[in-house]
């Protein structure tokens, strides 16, 4: 074996959005050396992208309020096949991470008596979401960045992992290149944590920038873990649509929190024609009462603008299929229509909404203050990912534990905006926890140095086909091919096309060759998130396809029910000894009664 720059850690954290933050300094408070590994620059994250808030049942705004109700409701956005116990911890847990991110120097906008300010989002209750204007993701990054920089963790930026590396069963380091110099590295430890966020890149519209290749989800694959409901994939409902450079952009539902309004081209609030049955008791059947529950109306009912985000993206679908969308192929969003309510209305946008602000201004030249935005659906999230112990976070893999995006289990079928941010703190902390414990427990394994030679080699490879495919190419055509046809609305004909061609897509990628020399090489590093975006593609796909239903997220043309045989169970993807991707159905575990009757008492 080649020698290697080799760097040793009790606890290994992949990934630095607001997962792998509060792990690493969680597992660095514990007293363990901790080293962390961002894809790209620290702080440059998808957490960003949660913009509207962070969900946590403070009841600073309606007291009312409990993490009863938010635990009822992220079972009911999930469609109940949530894993229980990880949505119970998430909703107890949460605002005590919120008050402790308070405590690091997160800087929340506040109610008039200096509480935290909670707003609406789709599915929640009450307003539930903390926030710092439409800049939530962002504030929690800088406050878990600037509150990690000073625990010493080791940080090492512009790094991809190509595997992870284990002794026998369990996980004892990983492999993977620094991107800027093309040079490979070790990284022995005790306990690995994952959190590398989600699979955007693999569809051709998403809020995901470059570094979301569904990494974490392959690693942990390949490495045996368990792949869990990976059939479940958010399609935000307002993503930006114009101009084409900037499609796919995330436009918050903090628009909608704060009273925005979806038309179609007939001035129609399109939202109003179909409320679904498991909501009507919660939603308005006309828009002054919508009004008057932005206001904060405590009896009125929230306006269907909040309904869950699976079911207004298909209803935007449906809008723009029957012909009835905006210029550019989306629908209007409309917050400047609360001049007639407000006679302040332009400054509270813009105090309220500043980035969305600038953002349609600089990018689109629309002032939102005045005019509709148009927006349409944009995949932003996954609520599939790494199957782990919902207490300690640990995958079936000794020492290898997955945190936030890339984790799943708390969100079901549906993830309610808010959720992430308070996900990624709660089981982030767990993560870094019970990793550090881990370690503790255990001791440096010995690294494979076959496997290294191995990954090393098929890293190089596609140098030595110069005139190969090209990976951009691939990359491309796996995004359109996801798009069309394992996107919002799904058939068996289409997912089994797109199984198809993914099988030729592998092909291709096996052909890839790249010119030029291992220093900052982007042709190679697209070349090399390949087998990532492939694998996650074809694990949504098998998923897809196995549930016969629809519910939450996955809505099938074929299938436009609920079906009793999928309401308790899981999907569960792993790799055969062959190699070969396996897909099976696991029954949920049995919740106990004490919860059932949570969900019972706030139907
Ligand atoms: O719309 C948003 O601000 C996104 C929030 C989230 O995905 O949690």
């Amino acid at each position: 074996m080649a020698d290697y720059e080799t760097h040793e850690y009790d606890v290994l954290v992949i990934g630095a959005g607001g997962a792998g933050l509060r792990a690493a300094i969680e597992a660095s408070a514990a007293g363990v050396r901790v080293g962390l590994i961002c894809k790209s620059l620290l702080g440059k994250a998808h957490t960003v992208m949660a913009e509207g808030g962070i969900a946590a049942a403070l009841a600073n705004v309606d007291e009312r309020d409990n993490w009863k109700v938010h635990f009822a409701d992220t079972m009911r956005g999930g469609q109940y096949v949530n894993q229980w116990r990880m949505a119970e911890l998430h909703a107890k847990e949460a605002p005590d991470r919120v008050r402790e991110l308070e405590a690091w120097g997160a800087v929340f906008d506040r109610t008039k008596d200096g509480k935290i300010l909670q707003r609406n989002f789709g599915g929640h209750k009450y307003p539930r979401l903390a926030h710092v204007g439409d800049r939530t993701g962002l504030e929690m990054i800088r406050t878990l960045q600037d509150h990690g920089v000073h625990r010493g963790i080791d940080v090492h930026m512009e790094h991809t992992v190509l595997a992870i590396l284990k002794e026998g069963d369990r996980a004892v380091g990983a492999f993977g290149y620094e991107r800027e110099r093309g040079r490979f590295k070790i990284f022995r430890a005790k306990a690995i944590v994952l959190a590398t966020g989600g699979i955007g890149r693999a569809y051709k519209i998403t809020s995901n920038s470059w570094e979301y290749t569904g990494d974490g989800h392959s690693l942990a694959y390949d490495a045996g873990a368990e792949l869990i409901d990976m059939e479940f994939i958010q399609f935000h409902p307002t993503g930006m649509v114009w101009p084409p450079s900037v499609m796919g952009i995330l436009v918050t539902e903090g628009v909608r929190g704060e009273g925005g309004i979806l038309t179609n081209k007939e001035g129609r609030r399109f939202m109003f024609d179909e409320i679904p049955e498991n909501y009507r008791s919660q939603t308005a059947d006309n828009p002054e009462e919508g009004w008057r529950y932005c206001q904060g109306d405590k009896n009125a009912r929230r306006p269907p603008e909040l309904l869950t985000r699976d079911h207004i993206a298909r209803c935007i679908v449906r809008e723009i299929k029957e012909g009835r969308g905006s210029p550019h192929g989306g629908v209007f969003l409309d917050i400047a229509w609360i001049k007639e309510k407000l006679p302040d209305a332009t400054e509270h946008i813009k105090r309220k909404l500043p980035s969305m602000y600038h953002q349609f201004k600089q990018l689109a030249d629309i002032d939102i203050t005045e005019q509709p935005m148009e927006v349409g659906p944009t995949t932003h999230y996954i609520m599939g990912g790494v199957h782990v112990d919902p207490d300690t976070q640990m995958s079936r893999v000794p020492g290898l534990f997955a945190a936030g995006e890339c984790a799943a289990g708390i969100n079901g079928a549906n993830r309610l905006g808010g959720n992430s941010l308070s996900d990624l703190l709660v089981f982030g902390k767990r993560a870094g926890e019970f990793a550090a414990g881990y370690a503790r427990d255990n001791s440096f394994g010995k690294v494979d140095t076959d496997k290294i030679d191995t990954v090393a080699k098929e890293a190089l490879a596609p140098f030595d086909r110069g005139g190969g495919e090209n990976p951009y190419e691939i990359q491309k055509d796996l995004q359109e091919l996801m798009q069309d046809n394992v996107g919002i609305v799904r058939t068996e004909s289409e997912m089994q096309h797109a199984r198809e061609q993914l099988q030729k897509l592998k092909e291709r990628a096996g052909r890839v060759g790249v010119t030029g020399h291992r220093e900052f090489n982007p042709g190679w590093h697209t070349a090399l998130d390949l087998k990532n975006l492939l694998s996650v593609s074809e694990a949504i796909t098998h998923a897809a396809i196995e549930r016969k239903e629809s519910r939450g997220a996955q809505f099938r043309e074929d299938y436009p029910n609920k079906e009793e045989r999928f309401a308790k169970v899981n999907t569960m993807i792993s790799k055969a000894e062959d190699g070969s991707m396996q897909v099976r159905l696991a029954p949920l575990p049995e919740m106990p009664e004490y919860l059932q009757r949570v969900i019972e008492e706030n139907r």
